[in-house]
């Protein structure tokens, strides 16, 4: 079978990336440039500032990943873009570039789902199985899925609040610690104990979640001991909230496992680059005789090979958009399973 080349493309947030990506698997080439830094700066990221940062970075990724590809951009079978969900300001410039060049080389175009995306970071690796149990916890998403077989997949279960990532975000805020928080927390608890008494999220035997009491507790308990002039254990605080945090996604893993009999596991978004959080979950998976798979740390956060990857099984279905292609901000993963079947 020839082989397939597709060149993605992934601007949701604050990363202009791209990447060109062979049978949805192998990384040719892979430019991730961040936003990150400037972000820091306002504490979160600004809207207004990551999509014009895309505007003036975006030909810059190109030339860059064309580079390290050792092939022409004619070689390539189709262009894949992220159209939702995240930023539309952002989506856009992505949305704009990949249909110009699906224009101009006459390519087909392929719009890839985010969330899809961190799902597929898992078969750069691994070839995922299916049935597999999938947990997505990111900056927007926390949702606990069953892959069925490639897009035909049965949510179990999402946040209904806060998700897992925005919620480390958030700490670390109130801990005085740069954007984005998550590996400041992982960091700072690794120097702490758990020595916190935190309320447990959602004692609840579903597969929802819910962290927004947690951070409205850890908020409130930094302003007060503050006020009252009292020492806040800035690392006991992290690794306090950060076995709390991981507990319940252990917990709802665990009878999730233990409900359906699935054997294979997938863990991805960007909080699965939490060593802490990889470590727990292998374990629940262990105890289940359960395979464990989560990307190497590279492919957790926002990148454009997942997004190669996950266009893939599109492509071979022959699922391609036309140039009335729009971005779209709040696309999530029950909205976008709705809309497949
Ligand atoms: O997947 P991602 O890059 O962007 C979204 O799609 O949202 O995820 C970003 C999130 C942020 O909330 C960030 O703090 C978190 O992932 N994150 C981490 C770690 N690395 C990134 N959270 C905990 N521990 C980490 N090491
Ligand atoms: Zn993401």
């Amino acid at each position: 079978m020839k082989d397939v080349y597709i060149l993605a493309i992934e601007t949701s947030c604050d990363e202009t990336s791209m990447a060109i990506v062979k049978n949805g698997k192998e990384v040719e080439a892979l430019t991730i440039l961040t936003q990150m830094d400037t972000h820091a700066n306002y504490g979160g990221v600004v809207p207004e500032i990551a999509s014009r940062m895309h505007t003036e970075n975006i030909t810059l990724v190109l030339e860059d990943t064309l580079k390290k590809f050792s092939k022409k951009i004619e070689d390539i079978d189709a262009i894949a873009v992220t159209y939702a969900p995240g930023l539309l300001g952002s989506l856009l410039v992505g949305v704009e570039c990949a249909k110009t060049l699906a224009f101009v080389y006459n390519k087909p175009l392929i719009a890839v789902n985010h969330t899809m995306g961190h799902i597929y970071a898992n078969n750069i690796e691994h070839d995922i199985v299916y049935p597999s149990l999938a947990l997505i916890v990111s900056g927007g998403h926390t949702d606990l899925l069953i892959l069925k077989s490639p897009y035909d997949m049965e949510l179990l279960g999402s946040t209904i609040d806060d998700s897992v990532g925005e919620v480390f975000d958030k700490v670390a805020r109130v801990l005085h610690m740069s954007y984005p928080g998550g590996p400041n927390i992982e960091k700072a608890a690794a120097k702490g104990k758990n020595t916190y008494d935190l309320p447990k999220p959602m004692r609840e035997e579903n597969y929802n979640f819910s962290y927004s009491g947690l951070k409205s507790f850890i908020i409130n308990l930094v302003h007060n001991e503050t006020q009252k002039n009292r020492e806040v254990r800035i690392n006991d605080l992290a690794c306090s909230f950060q076995v709390t945090a991981v507990e319940e996604l252990s917990r709802k893993v665990d009878l999730a496992l233990k409900n359906t009999g699935i054997k294979h596991f997938i863990l991805a978004g960007g909080v699965s680059a939490n060593k802490y959080l990889r470590q727990e979950i292998k374990k629940v998976c262990d105890k289940h005789q359960v395979e464990f798979h989560v990307p190497n740390i590279l492919y957790c956060t926002d990148n454009a090979a997942m997004i190669g990857c996950a266009a893939y099984p599109l492509y071979k279905a022959k699922k391609f958009s036309d140039f009335t292609l729009n971005a779209k901000s709040s696309e999530n993963i029950k909205t976008y399973i709705e809309k497949n079947h």
